[in-house]
Parts: structure tokens; sequence; C-alpha cells
């Protein structure tokens, strides 16, 4: 039905060179051995959408044929190994570009056999790649592209997926999808936000007879999870989580789940703190999870927000960390509060670095980030923000053999004459060795407070 549309040109200029290496050996193979082989869904998708490059992480492959074999035969050829999925005739293939890197690569196999038809749907006599392709979830993830020699690149499109690019609609291909999986009620928000695109007036219909025959509701929790948490991986989660919420669906979800004026404003905030932790580049990322869900189930009571986290699969364990993580974010703000008005009193404001450190330097990543987006005071902010890209990296010049070499034996004490040391540093008070090992010979010979004693043993002559 649709034009034949080539886009051979266009993958060969918007894809890694491995990548179209690894297809055009896929198209081969499926020549030699006698099946039509496709890619499919996001990958198709996002060619089109001219997505940069760097996204083409995953392409899934299907198979008119016997998706296994052709599966360990082309991993045999890209030198990788295969993991087989016999119930559903799929496979993964695990391999190595020519640049070391490891690739996935999805194998599907499509046999009208393996299809059971949807009771309500009439029959039609359709080919299996077609079939494949209607099981799917919308137009825009419904298209496939030749592989085999001679139609390298051609664009298979039953069901209107280029147009419904072109108008920027969010299709669903038949009216029981939202029933044969209700996750895809997540799945169309997460793609309309991303792409700027609009649910078609039936799909916000379906969506809303969906919601109404409670199909959320007998949704399990690890399934809607999953689906949060890859909205929580966009680019602008809150866009998504304001439209679900417009929706219906984090009511149906849990009734304490919907958003209000306070929500909004954190997960703004949230998302702005995240956007600049990421610029720092460091090692260490948050779990975006607990982040979201901490913002989500702001000032709902704990035994609600257990109820939330219950309802999302999560285990009493992962509960538990998110309530007790959101309790520290909470003792800590009180504690910045006091902090924040110390330091502007004469004297302590010597000790600020030394006493906020301490402070955080308890907590994980994410409550710090947390409670950045939660603090409406702008000095306690940037004094946190501060803590993160600065202060928590200052490491002590001195080590565990000077302060042997200054008298101490091994033991509790060097943790406290450290802590003290870094403190000092922290402070402004010792910023050479130098400084640190006069301080820390101090602290030794006149004791400490925190050691217990007055005064460390002395070494013993050997
Ligand atoms: N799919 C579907 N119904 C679902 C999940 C997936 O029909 N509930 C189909 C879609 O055709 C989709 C393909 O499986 O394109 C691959 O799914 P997935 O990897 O989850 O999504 P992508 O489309 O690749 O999207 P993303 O860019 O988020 O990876």
């Amino acid at each position: 039905s649709a034009r034949e549309r080539n886009l051979a040109k266009l993958l060969s200029t918007r894809l890694p060179q491995h990548m179209l290496h690894m297809l055009h050996r896929a198209g081969e193979l499926g020549d030699r051995l006698q099946v039509s082989v496709y890619a499919v869904g996001g990958f198709v998708r996002d060619i089109m959408l001219s997505r940069p490059a760097v996204e083409f992480d995953d392409v899934d492959l299907v198979v008119e044929g016997d998706g296994i074999a052709f599966a360990r035969a082309l991993a045999q050829e890209l030198g990788g190994r295969v993991r087989e999925h016999r119930t559903f005739m799929t496979a993964l293939i695990i391999y190595h570009d020519e640049n070391g890197e490891e690739q996935r690569l999805d194998v599907a196999t499509a046999r009208l056999e393996y299809y059971k038809y949807p009771a309500a749907l009439p029959t039609v006599e359709l080919s299996s790649i077609k079939m494949d392709l209607f099981r799917r979830d919308f137009t825009i993830n419904a298209m496939a592209l030749r592989l085999n020699k001679g139609q390298f690149g051609c664009l298979v499109d039953f069901f209107g997926g280029q147009s419904d690019i072109q108008r920027k609609t969010i299709r669903i291909i038949h009216a029981l999808s939202f029933v044969e999986d209700p996750t895809r009620i997540i799945r169309a928000v997460r793609f309309e936000q991303r792409y700027g695109f609009h649910i078609s007036t039936q799909g916000e219909k379906l969506i809303k007879n969906a919601l109404s025959l409670n199909l959320v509701e007998k949704l399990s929790g690890a399934r809607i999870l999953h689906e949060l948490n890859l909205i929580f991986r966009e680019d602008e989660p809150e866009t998504c989580l304001r439209r679900l919420n417009e929706l219906g669906v984090l009511a149906a979800i849990h009734p304490s789940l919907v958003l209000n004026a306070d929500k909004n404003e954190l997960l703004d905030s949230l998302r702005e703190v995240i956007d600049w932790y990421r610029l720092l580049y460091f090692k260490e990322t948050p779990e975006l999870s607990t982040l979201y869900l901490m913002a989500l189930c702001s000032a709902v009571p704990a035994i609600e927000t257990a109820d939330i986290l219950h309802r999302l699969g999560l285990t009493p364990t992962m509960r538990e960390e998110i309530l007790s993580l959101r309790e520290s974010v909470r003792m800590t703000l009180v504690e910045l509060i006091n902090w924040h008005r110390d330091t502007q009193k004469k004297g302590q404001a010597e000790q600020s670095v030394s006493r906020l450190c301490a402070l955080l330097a308890p907590l994980p990543l994410e409550s710090t980030l947390y409670l950045m987006a939660r603090s409406d005071n702008e000095e306690i902010s940037s004094s946190v923000s501060q803590y993160i890209y600065k202060w928590r990296q200052i490491k002590v010049d001195i080590n565990g053999d000077d302060l042997h070499r200054l008298g101490l034996e091994p033991g509790p004490q060097f943790g406290s004459v450290m802590r003290m040391v870094l403190a000092a540093k922290l402070d402004g008070k010792a910023e050479t060795r130098e400084a640190q090992l006069k301080l820390a010979e101090e602290l030794i010979r006149k004791g400490f407070p925190g050691n217990g004693t007055a005064g460390a043993a002395p070494k013993k002559p050997r």
C-alpha cells in the first residue's frame, strides 16, 4: 500500500560504519539462507526522525523463517555468541565491533503460526512480517527496513508510520492494543513527550476507555515501575509525568501519586539539579528511580508512601531505604537551617565549611541531590552544590605513615586525627602539607577531643 521508499542513503550517512556493515552482512546472510530479514521498531523510527547517531545502540532484526538458526549463523560471522529463547523463538547476539566495543543484536522470528489472533479482530490474510508489525504498539514503531541485497534499505510501512511521523502523531495500530498491553499507555506518553508529538484523538479515547476498565490497576507493580524508570531516564521526565497525571494514569497507579503544585515545583527543580550534576561528569551517577520516587511521594505520609512503593513492587528493603533516605533528608534540612543561621553569627563562620561537610558526608549522593532540589534557601542550595562539586573531593595531604612517624600507633585515633586535619584544611586553617603535619603533631601531643584519652600513648621504642 505504501509508496516504496529506499532509506539506504539515509542509513549510510546516519549510521556508524560498523552498524551499517553489520546490517549488510545480515542481509547477505538472509540471501544465502533464503529468508527475508528486516530491521524493525525503534531503530527505523529514529532513523526517520534523524535522531543523533549515538542513540542507535540497539537494533532489532526480524526474520521471516527460523530466527534462531539465522542468529546462530550471523553470530558466527560476527564472531559473537548467542543467547537463545526457544519459547519465543528469539535470540540475542552479543559481539564485538571493529573498535572492540560490545554490541547487542536482537533477532526475532516472524512466522504466522506464532501469532494468536485476538478473537475480536477480523481474520485477514497477512504475511508474517505484516503480522509481526501489526502486533506492535504504535504506527511509528511498526515500520521495517528490508536488509536483503537488492532491496537493502526499502521501507516497509503498512500502517502509515511515515505519515504519522510527518503529522507528529502517536497512533495505535488497532483498538485492542491497550487491552493487550496496558503498559503501552505509559509508552505512548513517553514517545509523545520525547518527540513533541501528539497522541491521536482515538488514542486518547482508548486510553480513557482502558482506564475506565481498570486495566492499569491490573498491571503488576514491576511492569509499571519498569515503564516509570524509562520515563525517569528521558530528557524531560517531568513533562511525561505531567501528561500521565493529566490523563489520570498516575491516579490509576495509586491515588496518592497525583501531582500538586508542590510536587510540580519539586519535579522541575529536581530536573535542574540532575542536569547540573550531569555536567560535572563525575563517575558516580545517582539512582534516578530513587530521586523521582521520592519527589512523587513528596509530602505523602509515610504509611501511604510505603503503600505506593508496595504498589510499584518494591521489596520491603527497598521501601525502607527510600523512606529512610527521605527521613534523613528531612532531618539534614533542619540541621542545615541551623548551620546557615550559625554561619551568620560571628566566630562560628570560621568552621562553616567543615561543619557543612560533616552534615552531608554521611548522606548518599541521591539524598544530597534531593536536598538541593528541596531547599528553598538559595544560600543553602548553593553551599550544598559547592559541597558536591568541590568540598566533597578534598582530601588531606598527609597519610597514615606520617601519623605513625609522629608517634601514633594505628587504631581508631588515626581516623580522628585525619578528620580533624581535614576539617582544618576545609576551613582554610591548614592548607599546606606542612601546616597539616604541624597540626597533627599538636593533636597527638596534646590529645584531642573525641579520642577518649588525654594525649595518645607515645610509640614504644622497639
Ligand atoms: N513494542 C511494542 N509494545 C511494547 C513494547 C515494545 O509493540 N509494549 C515494540 C515496538 O515496536 C518497539 C519495539 O517493540 O519499537 C522495541 O521496544 P523497545 O526497545 O522497548 O522500544 P524502542 O522503540 O526501541 O524505544 P526506545 O527508544 O525507548 O528504546
